[in-house]
């Protein structure tokens, strides 16, 4: 693989691990609300970010690489509602897609093929992610400062599982 790539690899899975810690964040801060279904939500996306960086890490040692891990950046620790909270996360999200396209287009440019199609199971990952985050942002604007909604979507979130990916 060339270096260039690995390189690029090698932030992505910062980028990755930093997105676990962000929301790792996140559910502390649900916790605190007593919100404890967003909290159960974001324990499941903290776990889907890690299983990101490491199916990536994974992938550079299979073509030969090396993995380096460098430090990751501290999150907020904080959110003024929970409204607020899961604009950060489909913000954030948009901006991994960023990532992932920028990624593909550096495998394409030293035309790595192999790298291109281990990559579009992000492209679709990232669809599903942002999709998600959207439709619980559209909820919650339509909860507004109705507590028994709140409640309700935070006992439809309990009930989110994570399910190791088939690759
Ligand atoms: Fe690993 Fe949420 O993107």
């Amino acid at each position: 693989m060339k270096k260039e790539m690995e390189k690029a690899l090698n932030k992505q899975v910062n980028a990755e691990l930093y997105s676990s810690y962000l929301y790792l964040a996140m559910e502390s801060y649900f916790q605190s609300i007593s919100l404890s279904g967003f909290a159960s939500w974001m324990r499941v996306q903290v776990q889907e970010e890690m299983f990101h960086g490491i199916k990536i890490y994974d992938y550079i040692h299979e073509r030969g690489g090396k993995a380096r891990l460098e430090a990751i950046a501290k999150p907020e620790e904080k959110w003024e509602t929970p409204l607020a909270a899961f604009e950060h996360v489909l913000a954030h999200e948009q901006h991994v897609t960023g990532l992932i396209n920028n990624l593909i287009d550096v495998a394409l440019d030293v035309r790595d093929h192999a790298a291109k199609a281990f990559l579009d199971w992000f492209i679709t990952e990232q669809v599903e992610e942002e999709s998600t985050a959207g439709q619980i942002v559209d909820r919650l604007r339509l909860i507004g400062k109705d507590s028994s909604g709140l409640f309700l979507l935070d006992t439809e979130l309990a009930k989110r599982v994570f399910v190791v990916p088939v690759k």
